[in-house]
């Protein structure tokens, strides 16, 4: 057996959460590969709502395994409220979670060492949720960081000198007061380590390699979303991890001939949230009908997102880069508001059309649009693809034969139920 990827071909929030917890039933098991408590994951039944930072989206399919990757980070704090939160909904995640012993730890002090980076960027800054993501992912990558496995393994010595070198950087480089700060975030954090330790804490590199020797599927989740990748995205906004189809495989440790399908997911418009460029971004009264409409505030921080029409210069990027066998396309519901659909074919660079995603996307980098006729109509209610109206049609036609991709999903409300399958 071989993993599938779902993942988000925009600046994230495309609704993968939800897709991720509908496509669960139909696999063994379901893996987070990167990132954090950055991610806000939302589902949403008629029993419940739950926004998932760490915990993969298939957890409330209570027989179906589901793992924390190598390639996340993970903030036990925010772990323990989620786990608590999933328990008051009558499932025990204690029963099929997993989490991978080279997950990295987020520690109080790279929460500081983020925010203390932010303010001194200033008018640069990132935007960042502030959830300790750069600074845990600098300290993996130069050779610092302690995993999850640590936590048996001298870990207060780890602790203490890693700790002690960021109080140096806090103090000297940043002058970052942090001492009453430190002092409670360390004591909600240290308490928070039991629960982390109450879960099964293993070598998921070889789980999820047994599970394909046992013809077991496994569906891995990404985070956030191909134009926030590291190496990829628009930097220097972005995210710290590679949230591209190739996380996968070092988040999981999965070789590439182990990928099956890729789901690109992506939202029928496009948002943001957080700083850097935006070609389509709307500034005017179509883009706040668009926030309105879409509910577009951060699942994680609350923060309004920016709201413009579907870039598909950026979407042929991400399935460029993602290898996207199928694209699934999320709030569509929301242009059920809109008279006339703009959708970005080109850019517009100095005088000059272009197609392909440039290494900079400055004020210079401006949309062309082609326009499509709207469909009026409530899509929030239908079951099967034959009920959806002819301009609507329309507008799916158009995205597969740009992208030459095709759509397999299209989803028309928050629901799991509000979900079609075309193909
Ligand atoms: P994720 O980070 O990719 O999982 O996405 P978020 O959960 O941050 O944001 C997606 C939001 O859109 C959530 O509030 C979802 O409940 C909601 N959502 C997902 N799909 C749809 C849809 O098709 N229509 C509508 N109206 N809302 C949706
Ligand atoms: P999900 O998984 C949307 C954005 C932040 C910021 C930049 C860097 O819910 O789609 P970081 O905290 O990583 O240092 O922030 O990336 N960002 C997200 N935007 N959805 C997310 O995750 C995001 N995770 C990070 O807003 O601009
Ligand atoms: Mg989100």
């Amino acid at each position: 057996m071989k993993a599938d990827v779902l993942l988000g071909l925009q600046w994230g929030d495309e609704g993968k959460g939800k897709i991720v917890d509908v496509l669960t039933p139909k696999y063994d098991s379901v893996a987070r590969f990167q990132g954090g408590p950055n991610a806000g994951h939302t589902l949403e039944t008629k029993e419940f709502k739950q926004v998932l930072h760490s915990v993969p989206s298939g957890i409330f399919h209570e027989d179906k395994i589901n793992i924390i990757g190598n390639g996340v980070v993970l903030d036990p704090v925010i772990f323990k409220s989620e786990i608590e939160e999933i328990s008051s909904h009558g499932i025990d995640p204690h029963k099929n979670l997993f989490i991978s012993k080279k997950a990295h730890l987020i520690l109080p002090t790279h929460k500081l060492l983020d925010a203390a980076s932010e303010a001194a960027k200033g008018k640069t800054k990132i935007g960042s949720t502030l959830k300790g993501i750069g600074p845990t992912y600098r300290d993996k990558i130069g050779r610092d960081g302690i995993r999850v496995g640590d936590l048996c393994n001298n870990f207060e010595e780890k602790y203490q000198k890693l700790t002690e070198n960021h109080k140096q950087i806090l103090e000297k480089l940043y002058n970052f007061d942090y001492k009453e700060k430190l002092e409670k975030l360390e004591k909600e954090w240290k308490e928070s380590l039991k629960v982390l330790r109450s879960f099964k804490i293993i070598d998921s590199e070889h789980k999820i390699n047994e599970l394909f020797k046992d013809n077991k599927s496994v569906l891995a989740e990404g985070a956030q979303g191909t134009m926030l990748d590291v190496d990829f995205g628009s930097y220097p906004y972005v995210t710290s991890s590679n949230t591209i189809g190739a996380g996968a495989c070092t988040g999981l440790g999965i070789a590439p001939q182990k990928i099956g399908k890729v789901f690109g997911i992506f939202k029928a418009y496009c948002t943001r949230v957080g700083m850097g460029p935006f070609p389509t971004e709307l500034f005017d009264g179509t883009g706040e009908k668009l926030r309105i409409e879409g509910r577009e505030f951060g699942a994680t921080t609350g923060r309004p997102r920016r709201c413009g029409w579907l870039d598909l210069v950026a979407l042929k990027y991400a399935n460029m880069l993602d290898g996207t066998t199928e694209l699934l396309m999320m709030k569509s519901d929301i242009l059920d508001y809109f008279s006339t659909i703009k959708v970005c074919t080109a850019y517009e660079l100095n005088g000059k059309k272009i197609t392909e995603f440039p290494f900079e996307l400055n004020d210079d980098v401006k949309p062309v649009y082609t326009e499509l006729p709207g469909w009026n109509t409530d899509l929030t209610k239908m079951k099967d693809a034959k009920e959806f109206p002819e301009n609507f049609k329309k507008y799916i036609d158009f995205i597969e034969k740009e992208t030459e991709l095709p759509i397999t999903v299209i989803s028309v409300g928050p629901d799991r139920s509000q979900t079609i399958f075309r193909k």
